[in-house]
């Protein structure tokens, strides 16, 4: 094909008057003569400018958005308004037609409802092509952040056979025959036929196979896919999203605290950077959403001013012992305004509870740490007070939980007697115990939930918006 240069590069140039081809689809064919089209370089469209006398009325006709066009011609200043430049169509050639009669996207707002059922078309519209791009720069970022650090990425398994993390509920992974499995005496299903000769599933985590390489890479992040087969429809979680998952050798929970800060704070710089007319966009599409809101519902910050605070003031950090006294002091908790009621100390906070601190109490991020060993992981480290354990939560506005982590229990004996009391087979884990066998020491970690930053950074209410091909109950289409 013909070299073709990108609209982005053409709008971003201080050229012009010079030959060049573009490609991309049809947003709009104003009058014969205007197309607005659009390559996914960026949310601008290219103006280009057609003569109609010249033009075969059969070519014209099929100028219709959604269509494929390539166009040659000449870059000029344009003479309207709205753009720097524009196109003086030479030569257009129909890639691919596009019946405007049956394409589902049209040139107006669409609900992100509908949008959601077309999802294999959501990528042409403004709102998922800067969505997208955001997502991209994030993921860049990630790594970028880590690479720079000396950090090994590491690719932890997907199907596993151990379920010992206990995040969440496991999609499980077989092929032996649905409607006559083989059986055991007692009538269990009998796994040792089945692929891997034991049950297995899709992992909820990466963290238990990342520590193994910590202890010896020192600095490892994984970056992958993770299931939870939880039947939670909320705006928040999805049964298939990607996890950021670091692990450090001879980090205490405050490095972990400082890596986590640190993390979050460059992503969002890069992508205040590198995407600004996207976040420009999405910023301008918050500020319309909250206008439909009453006053009391809206937002006190427009989407760049709490990219901007989040990224320039130091996040919060308290133990939950001090967010429970505050909460259970709150005015909501004693109006009796929240659906769950703060009193006992061991509760496991709800998010209600999350974004009040966050939102209403201190109005920046915080990190909660030092939470009751109950409402735990098993492996997290056992405090002196013997009640609480050294995990930390990072809790965002509008998002709640979008970290979590901990100061691992390097100790092998805390580690076992943990395990023995939360009925963790100790024999299965034998792998993940040797490390502590063999040199054991202080490490750390955390998972960052890579759709919720996305979803922070956008802006967007719905985490289902902000990856390509959402999974959640009842739904896995395309
Ligand atoms: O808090 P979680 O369950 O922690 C772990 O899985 C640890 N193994 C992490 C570690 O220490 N290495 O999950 C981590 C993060 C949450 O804070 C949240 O941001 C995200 O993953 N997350 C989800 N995101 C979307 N949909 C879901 N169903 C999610 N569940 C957790
Ligand atoms: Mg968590």
């Amino acid at each position: 094909m013909a070299k073709r240069t990108k609209i982005k590069d053409i709008l971003a140039s201080e050229q012009h008057d010079y030959q060049t081809t573009v490609m991309g689809w049809v947003r709009t064919f104003r009058n014969n003569q205007f197309i607005a089209l659009n390559d996914g370089s960026t949310n601008a469209n290219l103006q280009i400018v057609v003569d109609f006398n010249t033009m075969e009325e059969a070519t014209l006709k099929r100028i219709t958005t959604g269509a494929a066009l390539s166009i040659s011609g000449k870059i000029v200043p344009s003479q309207g308004k709205g753009q720097k430049y524009e196109m003086i169509c030479e030569q257009l050639e129909i890639l691919g037609d596009c019946d405007a009669e049956k394409f589902p996207l049209q040139p107006k707002k669409h609900s992100l409802e509908f949008l959601r059922e077309i999802a294999h078309l959501r990528f042409r519209t403004n709102t998922f092509g800067a969505i997208n791009r955001v997502r991209n720069t994030l993921s860049y970022a990630i790594h970028e952040y880590f690479q720079s650090r000396g950090f090994v990425y590491l690719h932890t398994p997907v199907i596993t056979a151990s379920d010992a993390e206990g995040a969440g509920q496991m999609f499980s992974v077989s092929i032996l025959d649905k409607n006559n499995p083989p059986r055991n005496e007692d009538g269990s299903i009998n796994y040792k036929e089945d692929f891997f000769g034991r049950a297995t599933n899709l992992t909820v985590s990466g963290q238990l196979e990342a520590e193994l390489g910590a202890m010896a890479l020192s600095e490892v992040y994984t970056f992958g896919p993770t299931f939870r087969a939880e039947n939670s429809n909320t705006t928040r979680h999805l049964a298939e999203f990607w996890m950021i998952e670091p692990e450090v050798a001879f980090n205490d929970l405050n490095d972990n605290m400082d890596l986590a800060e640190g993390l979050l704070k460059f992503c969002i710089e890069q992508a205040m950077s590198k995407n600004a007319d996207d976040l420009a966009f999405l910023d301008q599409r918050l500020a319309e959403e909250e206008k439909q809101k009453p006053m009391n519902e809206r937002s006190e910050m427009g989407l760049l001013e709490s990219l901007q605070f989040v990224a320039n003031n130091e996040f919060v950090r308290l133990t939950y012992t001090e967010a429970i006294d505050i909460l259970r002091e709150s005015t909501p908790n004693k109006k009796k305004k929240f659906a769950y009621p703060v009193d006992a100390w061991g509760v496991d906070l709800q998010s209600e509870h999350e974004r009040y601190l966050v939102e209403k109490h201190f109005k920046r991020p915080v990190i909660l740490t030092d939470y009751p060993k109950d409402i735990k992981a098993f492996y997290m480290r056992m405090n002196v007070d013997g009640k609480t354990v050294r995990a930390m939560d990072i809790l965002f506005p509008g998002i709640g939980e979008i970290v979590g982590g901990s100061q691992r229990e390097e100790r092998l004996h805390l580690l076992e007697q943990r395990m023995e009391e939360m009925h963790i087979p100790t024999e299965e884990m034998y792998w993940y115990l040797d490390t502590r066998r063999f040199g054991t020491c202080p490490h750390a970690g955390f998972g960052l939930g890579f759709e919720r930053l996305v979803l922070f950074v956008t802006g967007m209410g719905n985490i289902r918006d902000v990856i390509p091909f959402p999974r959640y109950p009842k739904n896995a289409a395309f």
